[in-house]
């Protein structure tokens, strides 16, 4: 394989997908992994060699095992995307702790344990990592505390990773998107109205108005957020730039929730909704 190589988790849809066309395009080969079979025989179809799809929940240790020996078998590889992912909401007094558990697998654990997988053959190549974060890893609001702690997390991660591997010249960015529209909105409000059908009443009407506000945000974005290549186009130059820089932040929605974030606490909290 003469081409430069980078791994996409969670490039089924939204904007694993876009970045994987994207790098495809700029003439990289791109080890895709989906959950899958479908997801896999329609990339496979769309790219032919040009791609090569793997099945990887980045839950399964098996499976993200397999992920680190089929691309170690093939040599370097240039760079990583970490970004499968998932919104699980619920107000933190009532989420079940095993939605909450899972949250951080699928968001933070799971982004270690393919970066570990894989870094024998980043070290190979000097490649990049490039973390897919979150402006929910900088502001928090209501009813997405599990999402939020999986990305604040994220970044402490990435943090480390970036000293960590400083010394091997591998490079790590993380890349925070704000609303983006991809079926994570509907995907995430599906997850959210099946862990609501089972919590008590009470939990319905001690927070009604904020699950109403989620709801609503959530429609909007998916239906005004920016299309996925809009970041798709961010990780890419991440990836090929010299001297990429530690964040991007994609979006005006997310440039401005930047400025918020580095507010006075009070008045940043009054405007994220976490009065004191
Ligand atoms: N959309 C936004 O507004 C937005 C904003 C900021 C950050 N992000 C981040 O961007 C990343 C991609 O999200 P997206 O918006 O493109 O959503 P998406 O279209 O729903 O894509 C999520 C991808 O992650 C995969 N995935 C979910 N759980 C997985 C698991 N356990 N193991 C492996 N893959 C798994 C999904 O696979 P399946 O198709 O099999 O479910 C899918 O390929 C996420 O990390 C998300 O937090 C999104």
């Amino acid at each position: 394989m003469g081409a430069r190589s980078v791994l996409v988790t969670g490039a089924s849809s939204g904007i694993g997908e876009a970045t994987m066309h994207e790098l495809v395009r700029l003439g990289f080969h791109v080890w895709a992994t989906v959950r899958r079979a479908q997801d896999a025989d329609r990339l496979s179809e769309q790219h032919g060699e040009r791609i090569t799809v793997l099945r990887c929940d980045v839950t399964d240790a098996e499976q993200v095992a397999n992920v680190g020996e089929q691309v170690r078998r093939r040599g370097g590889l240039h760079g990583l995307v970490n970004n499968a992912g998932t919104a699980i909401p619920a107000p933190l007094e009532f989420i079940p702790l095993d939605e909450f558990r899972r949250q951080l697998d699928i968001n933070l654990t799971g982004q270690l344990a393919v970066t570990q997988a894989v870094l024998p053959s980043l070290r190979e190549a000097r490649g990049r990592v490039v973390n897919v974060g979150s402006i929910g890893d900088r502001i928090a609001g209501p009813m997405l505390g599990a999402y939020h702690a999986s990305k604040f997390g994220l970044v402490g991660l990435t943090d480390t990773l970036r000293a960590e591997l400083a010394p091997a010249g591998i490079a790590v960015v993380l890349v925070e998107p704000g609303a983006i529209a991809t079926p994570i909105w509907t995907t995430g409000a599906a997850s959210g109205e099946r862990l609501l059908a089972d919590l008590p009443r009470e939990a319905l009407s001690h927070y009604a108005a904020q699950i109403d506000r989620t709801r609503k945000d959530a429609a909007r974005a998916a239906k005004r957020g920016l299309p996925p290549s809009a970041v798709a186009v961010v990780i890419a130059k991440a990836l090929t730039v010299k001297n990429p820089r530690p964040r991007y932040l994609v979006g005006r929605d997310a440039q401005i929730a930047s400025v918020v974030a580095r507010l006075p606490y009070r008045l940043r909290y009054r405007l994220t909704a976490a009065r004191q």
